[in-house]
């Protein structure tokens, strides 16, 4: 076979992770070493040129924005809130689930008061709410943000909803979707003019796999 090139890729550990590799092993771009459990975060497979890194998916961005990774996957969640300077080649269209402004079960908005707003997504929710000229207050949280409209800290959240079980399992339902969400194929964008070809052939491998 002949020798592709090694590209880097950034990829996201975590639920996202196992879906992206097994489309990327589909497409002809394996590396079974990536499969053993073990501590290893660098893999590489020369002869289908790939040269994985597995990191958050909230850093996936900086790697590619700054050159480390010539390429990378990350959920469109991290595009949107990062705005990062990088090209999005392509949707893969796995890891689908939405960003939702969510409440506890029957709760009414009072627009003469200023929206407790919790979330990771800041940009995201500060964009949305200020389109609709709303005033908030923002909360920013890491992780369990179902926790706080519950004990009083915001009264709503603004967070990712897959199959709305931390919602239902916590006494809170959708009161908007912000956006739809799924995975995408991003490129450096120095890297995109210099190896036009291999991103190319790996961005058209991944799209024969896209379930439509
Ligand atoms: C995400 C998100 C929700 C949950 C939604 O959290 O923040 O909590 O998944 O999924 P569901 O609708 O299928 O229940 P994640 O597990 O990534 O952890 P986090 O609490 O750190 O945000």
């Amino acid at each position: 076979m002949e020798q592709r090139k090694t590209l880097s890729v950034a990829l996201p550990k975590g639920r996202l992770g196992n879906q992206v590799y097994n489309m990327l092993e589909q497409s002809g771009y394996e590396c079974p070493e990536i499969r053993e459990e073990s501590r290893k975060l660098i893999f590489e497979n020369p002869e289908r040129g790939v040269r994985y890194f597995q990191v958050k998916p909230t850093d996936v961005v900086k790697y590619v924005e700054r050159g480390a990774a010539d390429v990378g996957i990350c959920g469109k969640d991290i595009l949107l809130e990062y705005t990062p300077s990088v090209y999005e080649l392509l949707d893969l269209g796995i890891g689908k689930c939405r960003m939702c402004v969510a409440a506890p079960k029957g709760w009414r908005d009072d627009r003469e008061r200023t929206l407790r707003v919790a979330t990771k997504f800041t940009n995201i929710a500060g964009n949305y709410f200020a389109e609709k000229g709303r005033d908030i207050d923002m909360i920013k949280l890491h992780g369990s943000i179902e926790i706080a409209p519950i004990v009083g800290l915001s009264d709503v959240i603004v967070d990712i909803v897959e199959t709305g079980n931390t919602l239902r399992e916590n006494n809170l339902e959708v009161v908007e979707t912000v956006v739809p969400i799924s995975a995408r194929f991003i490129a450096n964008k120095a890297a995109f003019q210099f190896r036009t070809k291999e991103i190319e052939d790996m961005r058209d491998a991944l799209a024969r796999f896209v379930k439509k």
